[in-house]
């Protein structure tokens, strides 16, 4: 059984599901979305074509990580006594997956880890997300790290050699799948002939003045650059929604779309002349299309894209922002040593080894 509930797992998982679903002589394959999100997870399950088997529907507006972690591990409870799952698969570092493989452990479940080992070894950045990552290290037998990098992370906090497996990222297997010469949209098209920067924002511990300054920055830049446009499809979270729109609006170089739907969004990523972003998985995606990114957070788990030189870590702080998004824009030789494609992440095969390892391991 394989559970997540927000987009980025969804992104991720998805491929997997699809990979274990053409196997059927070997898998009996389950999948189980709490509903952490809503509308931005129904999106990526429209995109993969995958149809859930049981849905938590847990999502509330204004949900707290109470509200998360108590709603997925009381309602998956009867979900897993009733499918008996030989092995449940969580991704990453959400809520969703914390609360999923907990749940795991009180009914002595084996979980396997997809996308396990990231640290940034601070339990407040990010917040909740580095506790969530290491907790399910914690209760998983099987370890799916995306990187050597991952690989050492655990070795260090003496989990069992054998049974963890360097993978690749799968969300690199969706962006296989997903970009194409070719590709057209309207807002695209309003960007044309502009250099387009591609905004998204959203981390729990940004929001608030954080995210009021991160917004400063780039509208001071952008009036700066009048030969810049920015397109940001905004999360659904109102604090996100309210910080954005106090910051923004009236600036008509910038258009605030609803999310899109991850084949839109990967092409947009592929049409991008930079990124300005708090996400995790944009952290991955844009180094394999070699788009330079500001990373507006303290810290990253995912060091592999800083040292590939295509991510730059700059905080949170307006001036700090507002310099590297300015150097970026003016400085040839700066954007020029960012703007090449090298992916850390692996090779698009992730979920085919996932598999593989799962017929033999299980
Ligand atoms: C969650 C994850 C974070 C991940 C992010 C991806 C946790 C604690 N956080 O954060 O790790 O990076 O997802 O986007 O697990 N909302 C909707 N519709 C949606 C999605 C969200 O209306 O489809 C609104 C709801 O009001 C919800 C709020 O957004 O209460 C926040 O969603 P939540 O999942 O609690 O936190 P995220 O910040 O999205
Ligand atoms: N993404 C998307 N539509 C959007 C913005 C992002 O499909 O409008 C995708 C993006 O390609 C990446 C994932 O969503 O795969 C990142 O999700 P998010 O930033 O919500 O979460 P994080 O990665 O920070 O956990």
């Amino acid at each position: 059984m394989l559970v997540f509930g927000t987009r980025p797992e969804a992104i991720k998982m998805c491929p997997l599901v699809r990979e274990l679903q053409e196997q059927p002589d070997d898998f009996e394959t389950l999948v189980c979305v709490t509903g952490q999100h809503r509308q931005m997870l129904d999106q990526v399950l429209e995109a993969f074509s995958v149809t859930p088997d049981y849905d938590l529907a847990v999502m509330e507006p204004g949900q707290t990580l109470f509200d998360i972690t108590c709603h997925v591990l009381l309602n998956i409870k009867e979900a897993l006594e009733t499918s008996h799952p030989d092995i449940v698969l969580v991704h990453g570092d959400t809520t969703t997956s914390f609360a999923a493989a907990l749940a795991c452990f009180y009914l002595q479940i084996p979980v396997g880890h997809v996308e396990a080992g990231l640290r940034t070894r601070d339990l407040y950045s990010p917040w909740p997300e580095e506790f969530n990552r290491q907790a399910v290290d914690i209760i998983s037998k099987y370890y799916f790290a995306p990187t050597e990098q991952a690989r050492q992370n655990l070795l260090a906090e003496g989990k069992a050699a054998e049974h963890i497996y360097v993978t690749g990222n799968t969300g690199i297997d969706a962006l296989r799948t997903t970009v194409h010469d070719g590709y057209t949209h309207p807002d695209l098209a309003w960007a044309q002939g502009s250099r387009l920067v591609l905004i998204t924002a959203h981390r729990r511990e940004n929001l608030g003045a954080p995210m009021h300054r991160l917004f400063r920055a780039i509208r001071r830049v952008m009036e700066e650059h009048p030969d810049t446009k920015a397109i940001y499809p905004i999360h659904m979270n109102p604090l996100v929604r309210s910080a954005a729109h106090a910051e923004l609006d009236g600036f008509d170089r910038l258009r605030i779309i609803e999310p899109l739907s991850v084949l839109d969004f990967h092409n947009f990523l592929a049409a991008s002349h930079a990124v300005l972003t708090d996400s995790g998985g944009i952290q991955e995606e844009a180094p394999g299309l070699g788009k330079p990114v500001l990373v507006m957070r303290d810290t990253t788990e995912r060091p592999e894209g800083v040292e590939a030189g295509t991510l730059k870590l700059v905080g949170t702080q307006e001036e700090s922002i507002y310099r590297s998004f300015t150097e970026l824009l003016d400085n040839e030789s700066v954007y020029e040593a960012m703007a090449h494609a090298s992916n850390p992440y692996g090779d698009g095969h992730a979920s085919k080894r996932i598999a593989s390892i799962l017929r033999e391991s299980t």
